[in-house]
């Protein structure tokens, strides 16, 4: 009798969920503790629109975003302190990155189809051994659907605008909570309501309400999954 051995494929976690709701810190932690891979989905789109705002070209012009994001020369690296250093075309755009007049680029070019699909083999592409963590909005729907564990965080408007705040305030800067909601609440409602790939849990993703968690809380939860899920 002969028998057929599958190629094992690579273990995927995927963290989805809205803008400031920790996915970030979440991916970031599981990648270190299981010593994975990890794949920031949402940098890629801000490179792309990063991209597009040097070239002059508007978050509608989808075709020649397109075009641009299959050329992109992106590196994902740190720092001596542990830092993240990304660069775009050997240039170090790691604050730029964060800024929120970015995050509103990536979030307006990111509805585009052709745009979406130009990233996606970049996205597969960080599937490598020993396995990978990927955050975002659709990894656990379109990006990697095969993934082991899916985890979709969510957190209400308040609770992300507060965390928001005190980012800000680190950074020096002072903003108003009542403003801050009303920004978190329309990028929501962008990345939830359109009409390629919106921001929704996948059927088979365990959902983390973080509103009332700390970061430990948080981690202490995941913990649990992983052991439940065969990674520790
Ligand atoms: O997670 P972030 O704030 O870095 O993402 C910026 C924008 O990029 C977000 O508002 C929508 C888009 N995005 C996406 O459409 N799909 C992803 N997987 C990740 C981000």
């Amino acid at each position: 009798m002969t028998s057929i051995t599958e190629p094992v494929a690579i273990p995927v976690i995927t963290v989805d969920g809205p803008g400031g709701v920790g996915k970030g810190t979440v991916a970031r932690w599981i990648s270190k503790r299981l010593m994975f891979n990890r794949l920031d989905s949402g940098a890629l789109y801000r490179l792309a629109a990063i991209a597009a705002l040097d070239r002059g070209i508007g978050p509608d012009a989808a075709d020649r975003i397109a075009a641009l994001c299959h050329g992109l020369s992106i590196n994902f690296g740190e720092d001596a302190d542990g830092h993240e250093r990304i660069t775009l075309d050997s240039i170090d755009v790691t604050q730029r990155l964060r800024l929120e007049a970015t995050g509103e680029v990536a979030s307006h070019l990111s509805v585009w189809p052709a745009v979406r699909n130009a990233l996606l083999q970049r996205q597969r592409n960080f599937r490598q051994r020993p396995g990978l963590v990927a955050d975002g909005r659709d990894m656990g729907t379109v990006v990697f659907t095969d993934a082991r564990l899916k985890l979709f965080l969510d957190a209400d408007v308040r609770a992300r605008a507060l965390r928001r705040q005190r980012q800000l305030s680190e950074s020096g800067i002072a903003a108003r909570i009542d403003d801050l909601c009303v920004q978190i609440a329309a990028r929501d409602a962008r990345d939830r309501n359109r009409i390629v790939a919106p921001l929704r849990a996948a059927n088979d993703a365990i959902t983390i309400d973080t509103s009332n968690l700390s970061v430990a809380e948080v981690e202490e939860r995941v913990e649990t999954l992983l052991a439940v899920h065969g990674f520790t």
